[in-house]
Parts: structure tokens; sequence; C-alpha cells
């Protein structure tokens, strides 16, 4: 084998190892978010408040639609917690997210998890499956 062939196979090896310890980094990534424990939670509810952060949840009313997002941050899980200028901010690595999960500024590149919720009790709280 000679020099060159050497670096190909060499510059191959590299890539394949990279691409496996990504693809392994994300599997726990995703594994580690999905392992919280899913129950009932149920918050007092605030129609006007355009963002509010309910433990890891966070609940955006805007256009008369109330969304609800994790708070767990998809770069490594820390919990959002801040919302400035339009945008929700992760206080660790600063990934920012618009209110519809989507990441508008890394190293966070996967959307925030939706949470199924509903408004009860004449509009005065909100449960949140999660
Ligand atoms: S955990 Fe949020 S940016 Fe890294």
């Amino acid at each position: 084998m000679g020099t060159k062939s050497r670096r190909i196979f060499l510059k191959l090896a590299i890539a394949s190892m990279v691409s496996l310890l990504f693809i392994l980094w994300n599997k726990l990534t995703l594994t580690h978010l999905s392992l919280k424990e899913k129950k009932v939670n149920v918050f007092p509810f605030n129609k006007k408040k355009l963002v509010a952060f309910l433990n890891r949840f966070i609940v955006i009313n805007q256009n008369e639609k109330t969304t609800v997002l994790s708070a767990y941050c998809t770069h490594l899980g820390c919990t959002i917690n801040k919302f400035e200028n339009g945008k929700l901010i992760c206080p660790c690595h600063g990934s920012e997210y618009d209110l519809e999960g989507n990441p508008v500024k890394g190293p966070a590149y996967k959307n925030l998890e939706k949470i199924a919720a509903e408004i009860t009790d004449n509009g005065t709280n909100i449960k949140i499956r999660g």
C-alpha cells in the first residue's frame, strides 16, 4: 500500500469513527430526554401571558393558540428558562429557539418537543401530559 493509499484509508477511517461517535451521541441524548418521567401536571393558566415557564414546560399563548413545549434544550438537556427579544434562550450554551420551538441559533439543531396539553376548569388551569 502506497503512502497516498494509506492517507486515504486513514481519512476514511477517521470519518467513519467521527460519524459513529456522532450517531452514538445523538442516540444517548434522545434516550436521556425520553427517560424523563411522564405524568399529568396541572398548573394555573393565564391566557394573557405570552410565555410562561412552568417547571419543565414552556407554555406559549400567541395568535389565539396555546402551545406547550418541553423546556429541555435539545442540545444537552439543560432547562430553558429565559425569554428575550422573542427568543427562548438556553442558559448553558446559548441555543435559541423561536416560539414554535424551532432552533434559530446553535449549538442545538433539533426542535423543542411539543407536549400535549388541555385547558381545563373554564380556562383557569392547564393540564400538561409529559
Ligand atoms: S444544553 Fe442548551 S445550548 Fe447546550
